[in-house]
């Protein structure tokens, strides 16, 4: 290969059919002929990818097949909730399904890898790309990201109906100062331990075949630059041989973060630090040619990279068989995954409020109000790359199909950005007549996901207005709410008689919602973020430490604010049912546990009112008194149950001795003995959560003479 081929190889560059960065991308016919853009992204069809890689295989020198990326999010064509919508209805099996037919939909379409997981914890609901996570717990963005990863991959890289993954961002963007887009991250050792890594580790000991470093800098070192956390923690640590894709023009701006003076020096630092693909930037195939000249990289880091790209290559079977993905799409999206989108659409929703207006019963006459009302683009949600709006049904069309015998009225009241009130007043007419109102609230699909950092994250533009007009009305209100984020709008939840959380559900939307309104299926989804009352208050988080000074009312000299509450909204996990349950104290399989142990942890939930539902079981644990402060509450396990009324189960959820080891004083692993509380319970709000607990010992012999231990180093 000469040097201009093996750049091709690490190059990547934007074609013409979706933008996703600041330049615009090109077809790069003759650059794929010449070998100097060896992969693509953002190009999907297969007449179209088909056409480009023939340019690849037949006519360029060495006839190397193009890696096709695309950002396949929450769907493809048939669009998924949104990744923190998603999580909420806290069942990997859905999980691992969704991303299959995603898959299977975008290696149609010629794609042969995604740019997802994402699995940044996210704690800021400021950030727009709160909407691409899991939300604000390490343990639910690593099984989320896990399952995922099954899904777009499968057993076998070369299987056409699969595309590789990609893990991102590495690591700790959502810590975005102020949850502003792109903004530098600075957060401790052990926080980055502890909470950004792991879900990293866990789904690339899953197999995912890529990670993108992400824009950010951590500490000073962009990321993608980061030789320690790239070289030195993937491929040295954790024996990871993936490919490392930057993200679009990260190298080059290594210029603007103030750490390379040039081109050169920018692309020398990327791949000095283990970057293999540069995406968009050009940086690699312009500027390593003069790095390699002034001594700044080696050939051989050279030879590595391209070795890497051309192995995932041959794992997607591009060598054998470079035509096999990019078959003929349908012309519908398929019944079973919009009824698949539908579904998950269901578990997703979040009921966050109810006084009994919701299920819906037989309503002579409803109104739907509000600019999501009849607006198929927003329900799709932040991020649907090749999700047709035409394609998708709005709230409006589910409930008049979900209602036949109902008149269904509807009126928009107010843009949803811009200060147009004109409308509120036929809104409130239609109010008026109704017998409930469904006010769909929130954000376009704009307002939310990359680049969707809001500094007030409520109802924008002039909504809260209409609220207000169509409260006043004196009809029954249930507010949807559809957004990438919590919103953080006392008013929706003072003036509504139900608030339903929608985030943004995808192709199927509005028969999901219709679903849920009418009772045909209960609300599955429970809040995998803490919800906030005010903008103060964030970060917020369950898995916080304690205080010396814990808040106290009335009392300045605690952990408060003299101005406003301390308790979220909602805690994580929050999330009503049209039913109750009772969940059991927690029971451990054995009184003690020592390393290398695991215990199970069973605890019986009970359907306890007159109707089926769905729950969600957590268990968390807590650590009284450690070498160094443990968190309030750490999640360990969950699992969604299914109850008929009346009915009762036994959930068992297991817990490993080795995953509660920390990160002791001198942040080595160790294992401390001592008492442990075992938490179970729907929502992570120590008051609803009932209690057990585990002695953790040293030995099982330790546990046998009943001494005391030193801790253990793991
Ligand atoms: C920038 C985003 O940060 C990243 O998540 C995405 O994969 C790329 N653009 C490609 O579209």
């Amino acid at each position: 290969m000469t040097l201009a081929e093996k750049l091709g190889q690490l190059t990547m560059a934007s074609a013409n059919m979706a933008t996703t960065g600041p330049m615009p991308g090109n077809r790069w016919d003759q650059e794929i002929r010449d070998g100097t853009v060896g992969n693509l992204f953002n190009l999907w069809r297969a007449e179209e990818t088909t056409a480009a890689q023939t340019l690849a295989v037949e006519e360029s020198r060495l006839g190397i097949p193009l890696l096709f990326g695309f950002d396949v999010i929450h769907g493809h064509r048939t669009i998924f909730p949104i990744p923190l919508g998603e999580a909420a209805a806290f069942d990997p099996d859905l999980w691992e399904r969704t991303a299959a037919a995603a898959a299977w939909e975008a290696a149609l379409d010629g794609v042969n890898m995604t740019f997802a997981p994402m699995v940044d914890v996210s704690r800021d609901p400021r950030w727009g790309r709160i909407s691409e996570s899991a939300g604000e717990d390490p343990f639910v963005n690593a099984v989320f990201g896990r399952a995922k990863v099954r899904g777009f991959q499968g057993q076998d890289l070369a299987d056409p109906d699969r595309v590789a993954a990609t893990a991102k961002h590495y690591v700790a963007y959502g810590g975005v100062n102020a949850g502003r887009e792109y903004a530098p991250v600075d957060v401790s050792d052990r926080t980055l331990e502890e909470i950004y890594l792991p879900p990293f580790e866990a789904i690339l000991a899953e197999g995912c075949a890529a990670v993108m470093p992400a824009f950010t800098d951590l500490a000073g070192i962009p990321l993608t630059a980061h030789r320690a956390l790239i070289e030195g923690r993937l491929r040295l640590g954790w024996r990871w041989e993936g490919v490392v894709v930057s993200d679009y023009t990260a190298i080059p701006e290594l210029i603007l973060h103030g750490v390379a003076a040039d081109r050169a020096e920018a692309a020398a630092l990327a791949l000095n630090a283990g970057v293999d693909i540069d995406m968009m930037g050009f940086a690699f195939l312009f500027g390593l040619p003069e790095a390699l000249e002034r001594g700044l990289v080696e050939i051989a880091t050279i030879d590595a990279a391209v070795l890497r790209v051309l192995d995932l290559k041959d794992r997607l079977g591009l060598f054998d068989a470079p035509f096999a993905r990019g078959r003929q799409r349908p012309e519908t999206p398929p019944a079973d995954l919009v009824a698949l989108s539908r579904e998950a659409g269901a578990r997703s929703i979040v009921l966050l409020r109810n006084d009994g207006t919701l299920p819906l019963g037989r309503p002579r006459r409803v109104a739907v109000i509000g600019p999501i009302g009849d607006d198929p683009a927003a329900v799709l949600g932040s991020w649907s790359a090749a999700g047709e709006r035409t394609e998708a049904r709005s709230y409006l069309a589910g409930l008049r199909a979900a209602l036949p015998r109902t008149e269904v009225v509807y009126a928009e009241g107010v843009p949803c950005v811009g200060d147009d009130t004109s409308g509120i007043a036929s809104a409130v007419a239609i109010a008026r007549e109704a017998d409930v109102v469904i006010l769909a609230l929130g954000e376009t699909a704009d307002l939310s996901g990359e680049g969707g950092s809001r500094s007030r994250p409520g109802l924008p533009g002039r909504q809260a207005e209409l609220l207000a007009a169509v409260a006043a009305a004196g009809r029954p209100v249930v507010t949807v709410l559809t957004a990438g984020r919590p919103l953080i709008e006392p008013a929706v939840f003072e003036r509504s008689n139900a608030v339903v959380m929608a985030w943004g559900l995808g192709t199927a939307a509005g028969d999901a919602l219709a679903d849920v309104l009418t009772g045909r299926a209960d609300p599955g989804g429970r809040l995998p973020v803490t919800w906030p009352q005010n903008v103060g208050q964030i970060p917020i988080f369950f898995g916080q430490r304690p205080t010396g000074r814990p808040p106290e009312e009335g009392n300045r000299y605690t952990a408060r604010y003299i101005d406003g509450p301390v308790p979220p909204l909602f805690p994580f996990g929050h999330g009503l049912s049209y039913t109750t349950f009772r969940i059991g104290v927690p029971v451990p399989s054995a009184p003690t546990l020592a390393p290398g142990e695991t215990l199970d942890v069973t605890a019986e939930v009970e359907n306890t009112g007159t109707l089926p539902g769905r729950t969600t079981v957590f268990l968390f644990t807590r650590d009284p008194v450690a070498s160094l402060a443990r968190p309030l509450l750490e999640l360990r396990g969950f699992e969604a149950v299914a109850l008929g009324a009346g009915e009762r189960t036994t959930v068992r959820l297991s817990l490993a001795a080795d995953d509660l080891a920390f990160l002791g004083l001198d942040m080595r692993r160790v294992f401390e003995p001592g008492r442990l509380e075992i938490l179970a319970g729907q929502a992570a709000d120590r008051a609803q959560l009932e209690a057990a607990a585990v002695d953790l010992v040293a030995s099982a012999a330790v546990a046998t003479a009943g001494a005391a231990a030193e801790p253990v180093p793991v």
